[in-house]
């Protein structure tokens, strides 16, 4: 699956690029006034229709917006300390469970288990939405002590998630950060994660319940 859409607000904000005024009576709003009307749509949303799937092109885009590559060298739209890029995205579904792939922007199905029962015993309003899961790959710290290597791991996954609420407050979505409640060693061998593969957090995305 190839992500094909990017959305024209989050392209403007992050390239740098305002679109252009179409006359001289109606201006565009500058990239400070567009980022403010999204900041001030941010917020945490735990009811989704249930009529409105999202489809892979959009959670491509998604993924692209959390932690995908912006730049020739490869780094990406979230931060990392030491330019660790230890963040890895798993897409959990009713049929299984997906790796995304930031070189390629695909999906690459990894289980075919449904693991959000496991991921989301105390949140079951994740249950009937796509699941973004976010591991840290503290192999990427080895040279830190592990107290250093989880502090930087959960400061990494909070970027990406606060670039998950970014994105849906862009695009009219819903999603929420969940972490508590979450068995990582149940998680780990449903996905046959090696132990370095943490997760730390996980986004439900889908669209607001009227
Ligand atoms: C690290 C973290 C863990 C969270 N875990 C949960 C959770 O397990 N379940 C839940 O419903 N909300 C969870 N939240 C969402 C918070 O409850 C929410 O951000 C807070 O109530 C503020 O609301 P707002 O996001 O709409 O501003 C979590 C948020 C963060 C940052």
């Amino acid at each position: 699956m190839k992500r094909i859409i990017i959305p024209i607000i989050i392209a403007a904000v992050m390239s740098g690029c305002a679109p252009k005024a179409q006359n001289e009576t109606a201006p565009a709003p500058n990239k400070g006034e567009i980022l403010r009307e999204i900041l001030n749509a941010r917020k945490s949303i735990r009811k989704f229709a249930e009529d409105k799937p999202v489809t892979d092109d959009v959670m491509l885009d998604i993924l692209w917006a959390a932690n995908g590559i912006n730049r020739e060298d490869g780094r990406r739209t979230a931060p990392s300390a030491v330019n660790a890029q230890d963040i890895v995205m798993y897409v959990c579904k009713e049929d299984g469970t997906y790796l995304y792939k930031p070189q390629t922007e695909e999906l690459e199905k990894i289980s075919g288990t449904d693991v959000r029962p496991i991921i989301a015993s105390f949140n079951k309003f994740a249950l009937t939405n796509p699941v973004v899961l976010l591991c840290s790959d503290y192999s990427k710290f080895a040279r830190f002590s592990p107290e250093a290597a989880a502090k930087y791991g959960a400061m990494d996954a909070g970027y990406v998630s606060q670039n998950i609420y970014i994105y849906c407050a862009a695009n009219n979505m819903a999603t929420v950060a969940c972490a508590p409640g979450m068995d990582n060693k149940a998680v780990q061998e449903a996905l046959l994660l090696p132990e370095t593969m943490v997760p730390l957090i996980y986004h439900p995305v889908g669209y607001p319940a009227e």
